[in-house]
């Protein structure tokens, strides 16, 4: 049994790691445990060698849950370079841009299709007041921000800008609301303000504002960590704010009343300690003796990888004791949802609330010589491994995870893109949400392997992760990972109702698990093609080490 901590005293949160087992459906867990260390015990006397194959079984008759396309989502705060710089130039820059928008960062985002991104915070939005973000950028109040390292908040990036940025890379909108230091008459002037087709007074600011029409918002976040930068509330006192704004601030988008409702977020648990298994209990309780005059669709978790608090761990430069630690403390994730996801199946059997696990990734130690207000980090091939076990790990959990977003798109944490003046670099983890575009909305479908174990010192992992899922079209899709970074793995994939052809895709690795990409050097870490043997009708394919590698089999 490993005890691990994760987030320091406040945030701390304690975990046991069920190293060597990987499985599939949730439904046959406790079947696959058992069968897991059964062949834990065998592999151990196995030669090395064979030890590296890995078979897999893929059922493609066998269909779970959809994949949804939100678990790809994307969370941007008003925090470091996040918005100024990373999204936000200013129309009169001379780095290419529209309306202000760099033209750079749009066209990385599109071609992971961002499904939605979560703004303006974090704890930035406990304390954001939007009519300060409208109207004529030179009229518009100068503020600060106190979360995150005392700057001044120009706000010149506000709603109109963000709506516009969304509508320029097709993602939905998902706007956290003040609840901390803000008004439920706030928040619902400023849902009225964007949604409304009425001509009211509202309407009409946002017309000469340069939006006549009202815009679509897909998600609304009622507060952000509100037991801690939120306001410290306690459970009930957040849930007496929760039936308030739930109530109050409604979308009157006509386009979004019966179909494309507006779903409502709860803010939920930071850590699986009893602080917040009570507060899931309370919030979910609460739902299911819900009246009419409130409801919610959704639960926030938050939960970062990042071994202890405050984080201490380098996002560059370090080997591969730093590389196992920070895995094995990424796979509590798993966990974690399993511990909420049975307290949500207490109240809510039906599924109807989404666990919603909005702000996840590393978090590393400030970069040398930045502001430690900033969040400002590398980006690894370890973080494209991390994410994709994360991704594996909510597809798994599909049925209950139906939105995530990382934290955070652009130079804050674990970024997709890092910008520096004119310059922009996509990170390995960007090369990952790339690879995995095609699960989005997918189906999942059941994976049966013995992933094997990889050990370092104290260290034991399971060596690799697999998850496979359909398409709309009938392709299937398989996203393999080989987390050992000294071995290679041969996995051949037995498929039942499929006939394969062929097999192709792409793999992403490099020589080193803190291999980045730079300004100087962008392509360390890219993806490469690869394809796979066809053989008496398996698919086998040999996974580099410290790789993820996603193939799509034609039949
Ligand atoms: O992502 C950085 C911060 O982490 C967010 O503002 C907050 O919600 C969380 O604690």
């Amino acid at each position: 049994m490993i005890i691990l901590s994760t987030r320091g005293s406040s945030f701390g949160r304690h975990f046991v790691l069920p190293f060597m087992v990987l499985t599939h459906t949730r439904a046959c867990v406790t079947h696959a445990l058992l069968f897991g260390f059964i062949l834990m015990g065998i592999g151990a006397a196995v030669p090395l060698a064979d030890a590296q194959k890995v078979e897999m079984l893929v059922d493609v008759s066998k269909a779970g849950a959809k994949i949804d396309r939100n678990i790809f989502g994307q969370f941007a705060e008003h925090l470091g370079h996040g918005i100024y710089d990373g999204i936000w130039v200013g129309p009169d820059s001379t780095i290419p841009n529209t309306r202000g928008i760099r033209n750079d960062v749009v066209e990385a985002l599109k071609a992971i299709r961002v499904p939605n991104i979560r703004w303006p915070g974090g704890c930035f939005a406990d304390e954001y007041h939007w009519r300060n973000g409208i109207g004529p950028a030179d009229k518009r109040a100068v503020t600060l921000n106190p979360n995150w390292g005392g700057v001044i908040e120009p706000n010149t990036f506000g709603t109109h800008e963000f709506m516009d940025f969304l509508d320029q890379i097709g993602a939905e909108a998902y706007i956290s609301v003040n609840v901390g230091s803000g008004t439920p008459r706030e928040a619902a002037e400023w849902l009225e303000y964007l949604t409304t087709a009425q001509p009211t007074t509202l309407a009409k600011e946002r017309a000469t504002n340069g939006h006549s029409a009202p815009y679509k918002v897909a998600y609304l976040g009622i507060g952000n960590e509100s037991w801690d930068c939120g306001g410290n509330m306690t459970p009930d006192y957040y849930l007496s704010q929760l039936k308030i704004y739930s109530r109050f601030v409604r979308n009157f988008n006509p386009a979004q009343q019966d179909k494309q409702q507006m779903l409502k977020i709860a803010v939920g648990p930071g850590g699986g300690e009893p602080r917040w298994t009570e507060w899931t209990d309370t919030v979910m309780k609460a739902y299911q003796n819900h009246t009419w005059s409130w409801d919610i669709n959704g639960l926030s978790m938050h939960s970062y990888t990042l071994v202890k608090w405050p984080p201490s761990y380098a996002s560059l430069g370090f080997g591969e004791t730093e590389y196992a630690q920070i895995l094995k403390s990424t796979l509590e994730m798993d966990d974690l949802i399993s511990k909420h996801s049975a307290i949500m199946d207490k109240y809510d059997p039906q599924k109807k609330v989404a666990l919603v696990v909005d702000e996840w990734g590393a978090w590393y130690a400030p970069l040398p010589g930045s502001n430690p207000g900033f969040l400002d980090q590398q980006n690894s091939l370890r973080d494209a491994i991390l994410a994709a076990l994360n991704i594996n790990i909510f597809a798994r959990h599909a049925d209950r995870v139906r939105m995530a977003n990382i934290a955070q798109m652009a130079n804050v944490l674990q970024a997709m893109v890092l910008t520096d003046k004119a310059n922009m670099v996509l990170t390995p983890t960007y090369y990952a949400f790339k690879m995995y575009v095609p699960f989005q909305d997918s189906i999942f479908v059941p994976v049966t392997f013995e992933a094997g174990s990889y050990t370092h010192s104290e260290i034991k992992l399971p060596r690799v992760d697999a998850i496979a899922a359909k398409n709309k079209e009938g392709k299937l899709w398989l996203a393999l990972t080989n987390v050992d970074p000294n071995q290679a793995a041969e996995i051949e994939v037995s498929l039942t109702d499929l006939n394969a052809k062929s097999a192709v895709g792409e793999t992403l690795t490099a020589p080193k698990v803190d291999s980045v990409n730079t300004f100087e050097a962008p392509n360390t870490v890219v993806p490469k093609p690869i394809s796979a043997n066809i053989a008496g009708g398996k698919v086998s394919v040999k996974l580099e080490p410290k790789s993820v590698t996603v193939i799509s089999v034609e039949q």
